[in-house]
């Protein structure tokens, strides 16, 4: 699937670390920055990233900063995103399975490498599970 990234600088190495993965998995990668360790503002890149996916552009998002708290909060402003702050792979398992989330977010500040690639393929391998979870999140427009 198309998958669009997106992180501050905080950000930056983990998202380095993620690219191999995502490419030996067999997705494609539209990479919208940052690409300097510069300081820069997260809800830029998070819109960009929520677009991308808006406009069908990508399938899914995984936005990247510093805690994921900004990421995270910056991306759930858009409507028809679903933007999951994950710590562990039950959680990005659960976002998937229950709330259909479409974009991922990260706290690199936070995990471990291991940790983090462990999340990211548990999230992109987990399908929705529709049913009465899609009741639910239907009322969220
Ligand atoms: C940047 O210093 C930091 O605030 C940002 O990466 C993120 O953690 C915000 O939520």
């Amino acid at each position: 699937m198309e998958i669009a990234l997106g992180c501050d600088h905080g950000g930056l190495e983990l998202k380095k670390e993620l690219l191999p993965l995502l490419e030996r998995a067999g997705h494609g990668i539209v990479d919208f920055g940052t690409f300097t360790e510069d300081s820069v503002d997260y809800p830029d890149f998070a819109d960009q990233v929520c677009a991308a996916l808006e406009e069908n552009r990508c399938a899914r998002g995984i936005l990247i900063c510093g805690t994921g708290i900004g990421m995270s909060i910056a991306a759930n402003r858009h409507r028809h995103i679903r933007a999951a702050l994950c710590h562990e792979a039950f959680t990005a398992r659960m976002s998937r399975e229950h709330n259909d989330a479409n974009i991922l977010c990260l706290g690199a500040r936070v995990l471990g490498i291991a940790i983090a690639l462990d999340i990211v393929r548990v999230w992109l391998e987990t399908e929705f599970a529709g049913g009465r979870h899609l009741r639910r999140i239907n009322k969220m427009g």
